[in-house]
């Protein structure tokens, strides 16, 4: 396996601050503000079609009531996933994880691929989600850091691409966290760097992979965090923070 190599920051959702989160602007945006990766999360369409989008429910990113998982991928690309951010993005589409592949790739960026599966469909969105994105990444290319909240979707990427390296996310504190980080052989430890503890990432560092936190918006507790033994951060604003923490990989 080619060894993980991580920036300080990486862009939320593509640069969550400055374009409509999870669209390519957002992807395009992070690149020129020099983002070396992004974060997005992929679910699935009610045709079984992995998309690009955060929330289970349509309504904040697209005006439109229901829930994702209800909705087959043309009616998905129908809709406006932009101007709820602002005007000059009217009719920016969800993206297909394949247009958001082939755009990193595109700009020569790193990407982590959080599974955010619909309730009942955690297998199935990690099945979908390493079909394509096996089919389009370069094999010479360094693999998509592929994480989730769900061990179930976690588990099904380590039986179908061992290889490509995991990243263990967690909200809260969960006692056995090394034990199901062990199990799925986690290369990183994903974590709410707005809520842990210094004891809590002490510990983390026990298990010596990379320790990413996220969403972390803010030049001082960047900083902290990076003080504590945080590795990198997710940012809405990538470029704010990149200013203040060195590059180091
Ligand atoms: O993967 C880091 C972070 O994106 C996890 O939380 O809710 O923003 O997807 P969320
Ligand atoms: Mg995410």
């Amino acid at each position: 396996m080619t060894s993980l190599v991580i920036p300080r920051v990486i862009g939320h959702r593509g640069a969550k601050a400055y374009a409509p989160e999870n669209t390519l602007s957002s992807i395009h945006a992070a690149a020129d503000l020099g983002c070396e990766w992004v974060e997005v999360d992929v679910k699935l369409s009610k045709d079984s079609e992995a998309i690009i989008f955060h929330d289970e429910e349509l309504i904040r990113c697209t005006g439109v009531n229901g829930l994702v998982k209800d909705f087959a991928l043309a009616e998905l690309r129908e809709m406006d996933a932009g101007s709820w951010y602002g005007e000059s993005f009217l009719n920016e589409r969800i993206p297909t994880l394949e247009e958001l592949l082939n755009t990193v790739l595109e700009r020569g960026m790193g990407v982590n691929l959080e599974i955010k599966p619909c309730p009942g469909r955690e297998k199935e969105t990690a099945e979908v989600m390493l079909d394509v994105a096996t089919r389009i990444w370069p094999d010479d290319a360094p693999p998509p850091l592929v994480s989730s909240f769900q061990h179930v979707s976690l588990e099904t990427a380590m039986d179908m691409m061992e290889e490509w390296p995991r990243g263990f996310l967690m909200d809260e504190h969960l006692e056995n966290w090394q034990e199901l980080a062990q199990y799925l052989n986690a290369a990183t430890i994903n974590i709410n760097g707005n809520t842990a503890t210094r004891d809590q990432i002490e510990e983390y560092m026990e298990y010596q992979k990379p320790i990413l936190a996220y969403t972390i918006n803010d030049q001082q507790k960047a900083k902290e965090l990076v003080r504590w033994g945080v590795d990198a951060v997710f940012s809405d604003n990538p470029d704010t923070i990149m200013e203040i923490l060195s590059p180091k990989h």
